[in-house]
């Protein structure tokens, strides 16, 4: 939580206390319509027409029932700036004038200090780049190269394109007279030393400003204009830079209101992708992805779109980054750009419009996956049957849905001219193995399944888990008195959820804050706990639509009994098997004493 990354609660606290929801939200949201207790706007996350994000001025939380993203003002910062967690606190910080106190530790604020002067010496190279572009002599070849290749002067703006001269000390002379001290331009990835001190690392290139997801630069690349050997060079990493994090274009990207990325692999490829009006679309900068790229994807959306060079090293690239952004949680897609043609290319010969049709025809994974398989397995026109029934089955026996292993069991039969049941046979006797290195389904998992399998029934009032049952006793704190059995903590899972009924159940004053609290403790570093967090709000407004809880009073009861029962029979069971195993000593007296305290309670269950 908070405190471990390293800000104090109470800073936390403060900062939240400073920034009333409403407030914030109305800098992004025209809140426009309002009922008894909350207020109503459009989206700014998905595109719709008629409101259904929703602001709780008094539990300062909101919650979209349209696209489900949801949580306290820290979170909306983070959905809607697509910033982390400490980078949210840091604006809002900013916005209400809280003074975030650096660590004590010397050496944090001179690496803080060094980082700030980094991006000003990004920012100015960058500025100089362009100016040698846009306005120098020196850039026409680079301007008449960019034009051939269709870029036009509101890209090259956008993008802040420039050229690095074809001179040893142009960047660094300028740099020097602009006051910058010669150390601190030494580490900035810029220059190289020589024997006769540093020296401008990219020359007589076109350059492309690399900017974080909060649109500083934190980089460059830089392209030759002809053929020569290497096309691209990159920056070093830096204090500001480490290869794999970023996705280029993600700071223009985020702001699409598509509810997708779609990644590809070069600047080029999402420069025109973005100057045809495809602005969705960010660029990896290398072959596969890293997981580190694929979790800042998911920062931003579910929906993942893959769109890597279709030749050979390209298709085994985007198997590879596939498999990464599925493990982050992201729903992918690919894109199919027909003759090997990269996206540059396919929108210079063939406009938008055709580029939009690829987007909307991409392929799901499992599609796109059977037909590598069926590529590789084929020779000089024939369709190797052996070879293609043994991998398309290890493909399939990996995916845990069974509904699409038996969807895609019978295409892939089709195929082999066999009946559908071989195939789905021969997928479920090589899952075994899969089965038993895979661990339980997640809590998102199932929480998936309840929100597909039945929207709400009004006939089993009970949400089963357990966040909802925190919830309830967030928003009404004088319930878990009330309650037959008292809640403990360890009623509720290990892990986010268990830390949060802590804290709300010794009505901590960090859940005193009511269910802003409550979601505030959710975590947010990682999707598992974003999402608890948006599940939280929207429970507590579900909570709030019943008016009335003693109709659910009756239900969180039994459920509550249902779960207390179960865990002091497990560990009854746990403490039967140690004494049974020969549990010896001080312990085992305490161990009876619990057994029969176990009685007591279970007794009570019968009664
Ligand atoms: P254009 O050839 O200008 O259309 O660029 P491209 O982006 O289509 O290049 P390509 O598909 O060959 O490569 C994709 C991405 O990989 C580039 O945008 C670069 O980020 C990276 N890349 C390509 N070639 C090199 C290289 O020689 N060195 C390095 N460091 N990166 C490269
Ligand atoms: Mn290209």
């Amino acid at each position: 939580m908070a405190a471990e990354r390293g800000i104090p609660q109470s800073i936390v606290d403060e900062i939240k206390n400073r920034n009333d929801i409403v407030a914030v939200v109305e800098q992004y949201v025209r809140l426009s319509k309002r009922s008894a207790a909350n207020l109503f706007g459009l989206c700014p996350f998905h595109s719709e027409n008629t409101p259904s994000f929703s602001v709780a001025p008094e539990k300062q939380i909101y919650y979209c029932f349209g696209c489900h993203k949801g949580g306290d003002v820290i979170h909306f910062i983070m959905d809607i700036e697509k910033v982390g967690y400490l980078d949210a606190l840091r604006l809002l910080a900013d916005r209400a004038g809280v003074h975030i106190p650096e660590p004590e530790d010397a050496g944090y604020r001179k690496r803080a200090e060094r980082e700030t002067l980094l991006y000003k010496i990004n920012a100015a190279a960058a500025a100089h780049f362009y100016l040698n572009l846009t306005e120098s002599p020196k850039g026409k070849a680079a301007s008449a190269y960019l034009a051939r290749r269709g870029i036009t002067g509101g890209t090259i703006r956008k993008f802040g394109l420039g050229f690095a001269a074809d001179d040893w000390e142009d960047l660094w002379k300028r740099l020097r007279n602009k006051g910058f001290d010669a150390e601190v331009l030494s580490g900035s990835g810029l220059f190289r030393q020589g024997r006769d001190g540093p020296y401008d690392l990219f020359r007589n290139r076109i350059m492309f400003p690399i900017f974080d997801a909060l649109g500083r630069v934190v980089a460059f690349g830089g392209r030759v204009m002809d053929d020569s050997q290497p096309k691209y060079i990159n920056s070093p990493e830096s204090a500001v830079y480490t290869k794999g994090r970023h996705l280029y274009a993600l700071n223009f990207a985020k702001k699409s209101k598509e509810g997708s990325l779609i990644i590809v692999e070069g600047y080029m490829d999402a420069i025109a992708m973005h100057q045809a009006g495809v602005e969705n679309a960010v660029a990896a900068l290398g072959t596969a992805l890293t997981t580190s790229q694929a979790q800042l994807a998911r920062r931003y959306t579910e929906n993942v779109i893959v769109g890597f060079d279709a030749d050979a090293s390209g298709q085994e690239a985007a198997l590879r980054s596939l498999d990464i952004l599925v493990s982050k949680g992201c729903h992918v897609t690919v894109l199919q750009i027909p003759d090997g043609k990269d996206p540059d290319e396919y929108i210079r010969r063939n406009g938008a419009d055709r580029f939009h049709d690829l987007v909307k025809r991409a392929l799901p994974l499992m599609d796109y996956k059977l037909l590598s398989v069926e590529r590789k397995s084929t020779r000089d026109g024939d369709l190797d049957i052996l070879d293609y029934q043994d991998v398309a089955c290890k493909v399939l026996a990996a995916e845990p849905n069974p509904i699409i292993r038996e969807l895609y069991a019978a295409k892939v039969a089709d195929k082999l001219g066999v009946p559908s049941e071989a195939v789905v046979r021969e997928i479920e006797r090589r899952r075994k193995g899969v089965e038993q290195a895979a661990g339980q389904g997640t809590l998102r998992d199932r929480l998936a399944q309840r929100q597909t399998g039945e929207p709400q029934e009004p006939a089993k009032p009970f949400p089963e888990d357990p966040l909802f049952l925190l919830c309830l006793i967030a928003s009404s704190p004088e319930l878990a008195d009330r309650m037959r059995i008292s809640p403990e903590p360890e009623d509720f899972p290990e892990g986010v959820i268990r830390d949060m009924a802590v804290a709300v159940l010794a009505r901590d004053e960090r859940a005193g804050a009511g269910l802003s609290g409550l979601i505030g403790l959710a975590g947010d570093a990682d999707w598992h706990g974003r999402r608890i967090a948006d599940e939280a709000a929207r429970m507590s407004f579900e909570i709030d639509a019943m008016g009335d809880l003693s109709a659910i009073e009756e239900a969180a009861n039994s459920y509550l009994s249902r779960v207390r029962k179960d865990r002091l029979v497990a560990r009854k069971a746990a403490i039967v098997a140690w004494i049974a195993a020969g549990g010896e000593g001080a312990d085992k007296m305490e161990m009876k004493e619990e057994l029969l305290d176990i009685d007591v309670q279970l007794r009570q269950f019968r009664g």
